[in-house]
């Protein structure tokens, strides 16, 4: 028997894989149906401050410059089908209904909601917090350091005012990703996931107008949240949840051998629906009895750059033909 338990933020999963924040994760049933697959924890799609009815005027001198891209997509997309009273609900219920901890996310422009409606989040019973920030560095004249400044406060304000674990998600575009990390984790994060992965807008050459990027990753773009995962596990006093491009069993191995508490599944679970989870369990638990493993703590942070006796090839960033085989 191998023993795929673990925590993460403090909370006790039955195995590592968690359904990341989307649309799977946005109705009881579906809620129902992700834990019944067997999945170890359930991230709630994020309520979105923009889901609550703006002042016009608001839109156009405030929300516009940080219009965050999955808002855009959602709010297009699905329409304001849930406010913030059916997302307490929704919270609320899924508590109810399953037993594998549930975490609820937000995404929120003005300080007032990302406290208002933390504090309403865990109210509604919910384990954990995940803030989904992300400001789109539009403005010419704003520097890195104020905006990741911003992520830190929004991050002490909320903790603050709350009183159950935090994670930050955050995106892969900062100028030093281990000082921003870091700082996260110092002020209070109990997990930081590396990364989320935004809506990408395309072109239509036809029609000359802006297209609907593609949704999903690919397995090769898991490379991004593998290299930052190994080189900070150890180093940072928060748990890492692997999110982007993981879509099977070895994927979720790596992460884990990385240095990992948790993998995030998204576009897996869109792409081969959710019996994908079971296929990726079984895959974790075959290879760690081929391997000897008994535990996932066993084989956690084992490839992570503390635990390597060549730190320096973790740090590679050129193609080294005894490395790749090319140059
Ligand atoms: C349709 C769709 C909706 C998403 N909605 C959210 C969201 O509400 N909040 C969030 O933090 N991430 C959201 N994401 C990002 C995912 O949680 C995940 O971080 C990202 O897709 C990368 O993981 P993957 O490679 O497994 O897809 C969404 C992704 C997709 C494809």
């Amino acid at each position: 028997m191998v023993d795929l338990s673990t925590k993460y933020m403090g909370l006790n999963l039955p195995n590592p894989l968690i359904v990341a924040s989307c649309s799977l994760t946005k109705t009881l049933d579906s809620v129902r149906t992700c834990a019944d697959a067997g999945v170890g924890a359930i991230v709630l799609k994020s309520l979105f401050e923009e889901q609550i009815e703006v002042e016009v005027k608001d839109i156009e001198e405030y929300l516009l410059p940080y219009w965050h891209p999955e808002a855009f997509d959602y709010v297009r997309e699905m329409g304001m089908e849930l406010g913030p009273s059916e997302y307490l609900k929704l919270v609320e219920e899924a508590k109810t209904s399953v037993s594998i901890p549930i975490i609820a996310s937000l995404n929120c422009i003005t300080p007032k909601w990302w406290i208002e409606y933390a504090k309403q989040i865990v109210d509604a019973g919910a384990d954990g917090l995940e803030l989904n920030i992300f400001i789109m560095p539009v403005d010419l004249q704003k520097t890195g350091n104020k905006i990741e400044n911003t992520y830190y406060k929004i991050l002490e304000e909320v903790k603050a005012n709350i009183d159950i674990p935090i994670a930050v998600k955050i995106g892969p575009y900062f100028t030093s990703i281990a000082q921003v990390v870091n700082e996260l984790s110092r002020r209070g994060a109990s997990a930081v996931v590396l990364f989320n992965r935004f809506y990408q807008p395309n072109i239509d050459i036809e029609k000359l107008e802006l297209a609907p990027g593609y949704h999903f990753s690919s397995p090769e773009e898991m490379g991004l949240s593998l290299r930052w995962i190994a080189l900070l596990s150890g180093r940072v006093n928060c748990d890492l949840a692997a999110s982007t491009g993981i879509h099977d069993g070895a994927g979720v191995i790596k992460q884990l051998l990385a240095g990992a508490s948790v993998t995030q599944l998204c576009s897996t679970l869109y792409l081969n629906g959710l019996k994908q989870i079971g296929n990726i369990l079984k895959e974790v638990e075959e290879w760690m009895k081929k391997h000897g493993y008994k535990s996932v703590d066993e084989i956690r942070a084992k490839l992570s750059q503390s635990e390597s006796d060549r730190p320096e090839l973790y740090e590679r960033i050129q193609y080294i033909k005894s490395l790749v085989g090319v140059e």
